[in-house]
């Protein structure tokens, strides 16, 4: 597994010409919105938040939208589409949390899609969402099921392949969260010229701050 980081600068500008990832963030916006709850009261922060294919999904059911990231080439292409579209309740924030960076303002719900494991030590970071939910605010993390190094073809700030679902619900747990449920939100497809299709299941977990 690598420690380097991954260079996300580099991918934005064709990081929506993947047609699953697309189809991954409808998924997981679909599960969000069954187990988790969304309503057009919520103040939503999107962390990990790329070019906004999650945040976009979410943006016309909530009361307003921040995606965070660390990388300023994949805020660039989210505030090109908020900024065409006219969006007024969606903003973007340039943070990284693993190097001092802290979140902005006070949310009903925090969501989260394959961010989790480019993060090496996941605890802060939930402890960290945590503190930013309001009261009976909700956490909502997709991320892949254990994949053992297979998913990424260059496995470069890839820190986690995949998520034991029991292991990460303890870690929700020790956070502080409560009623924590999980269910499978998606499942990616990727073909191989020379076998069959490999095929990874996308979890959603999420917990809410008592
Ligand atoms: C695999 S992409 C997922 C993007 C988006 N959620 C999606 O599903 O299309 C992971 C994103 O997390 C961001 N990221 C990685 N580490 C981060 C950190 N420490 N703080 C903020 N963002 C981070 C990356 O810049 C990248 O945009």
């Amino acid at each position: 597994m690598s420690r380097e980081k991954r260079d996300f600068d580099q991918e934005a500008a064709s990081w929506d010409e993947r047609p699953q990832r697309v189809k991954l963030a409808k998924d997981v916006a679909d599960a969000i919105v069954r187990l988790g709850g969304v309503h057009p009261t919520m103040d939503v922060l999107d962390f990990g938040c790329g070019t906004g294919l999650l945040t976009l999904q979410l943006q016309p059911q909530v009361r307003s939208i921040t995606g965070v990231d660390s990388s300023r080439g994949m805020l660039e292409i989210l505030n090109g589409k908020i900024s065409g579209r006219k969006l007024a309740n969606a903003r973007t924030v340039l943070c990284d949390l693993e190097n001092g960076g802290a979140l902005p303002g006070k949310y009903d719900l925090v969501v989260s899609s394959m961010t989790l494991h480019h993060i090496p030590v996941v605890a802060p970071l939930l402890a960290h969402f945590y503190g930013v939910l309001a009261p009976g605010g909700r956490l909502c993390i997709a991320d892949l099921d254990d994949e053992g190094g297979r998913f990424h073809g260059d496995n470069t700030g890839v820190f986690h392949f995949g998520f034991e679902r029991d292991v990460l619900r303890r870690c929700f747990a020790e956070a502080g969260f409560v009623d924590i449920v999980d269910d499978t939100a998606a499942e990616i497809v990727k073909n191989d010229d020379n076998g069959p299709p490999a095929r990874f299941s996308v979890f959603l977990m999420t917990g809410k701050k008592a």
